[in-house]
């Protein structure tokens, strides 16, 4: 090699260098932490809601969140609503990531248009046993559960936020939301010792 071909190499890698590792460090350095998860229903004389629960995990460490429902009856046509909001210190307005409604029986089947959705259903799959396609039956304990969220799955994250999360379901037919989930996490730097390897 030339000395000069050789220069030139060594500013390209000494450039490439630092994006690499800043790339790769990125995705691990954060972690999200769930703070709360509750839930509520639109259904209060209980017309095709049977019973609810939601709740987070008592291990404060790896903390998960889970939902369970249970219909009194089948409900196919429905609507899927989720909000995803960055909140920030006023005077500041809060950032919304995500807020759509989209037709529920499309989701679960995984023929949604939007790749975020599309990649929420895909990473529901292993901690749910929602219906691939509708409708939801009924007497039919529906959950989700231990569900964590790995940033490893999402682009680069490069910040400390909280995070409020909105998801709920809504029967078209009966123009009733049978449950509502509100989630506040926070996405939080790893420290050192907790770091994976
Ligand atoms: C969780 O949210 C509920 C409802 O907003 C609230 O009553 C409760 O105090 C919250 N718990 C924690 C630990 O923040
Ligand atoms: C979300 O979208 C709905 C309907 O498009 C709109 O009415 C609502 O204001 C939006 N919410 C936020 C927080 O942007």
């Amino acid at each position: 090699m030339k000395p000069k071909t050789f220069d030139v190499w060594v500013v390209i890698f000494l450039c490439l260098l630092p994006n690499w590792k800043f790339e790769a460090e990125a995705k691990n350095n954060f972690e999200m932490q769930t703070d709360n998860f509750t839930c509520s229903s639109e259904d209060v004389n209980s017309r095709i809601l049977k019973e609810f629960r939601c709740g987070i995990s008592k291990s404060a460490k790896r903390r998960t969140w889970h939902m369970e429902f249970m219909l009194k009856q089948p409900v196919a046509e429905h609507e899927f609503f989720m909000k995803i909001v960055l909140p920030r210190k006023s005077p500041l307005k809060d950032f919304v990531l995500l807020n759509v409604t989209t037709d529920g029986c499309q989701l679960l089947a995984n023929r949604n248009q939007v790749p975020l959705m599309r990649l929420g259903r895909n990473v529901m799959e292993r901690f749910s046993n929602f219906p691939k396609q509708c409708p939801f039956k009924s007497k039919t304990t529906y959950y989700i559960r231990g569900f964590r969220l790995d940033l490893n799955l999402l682009p680069a994250v490069d910040m400390e936020t909280p995070v409020h999360t909105e998801l709920s379901y809504r029967s078209k037919h009966h123009g009733l939301t049978w449950i509502s989930g509100f989630l506040e996490a926070r996405v939080q730097r790893l420290n050192e010792k907790k770091r994976p390897k």
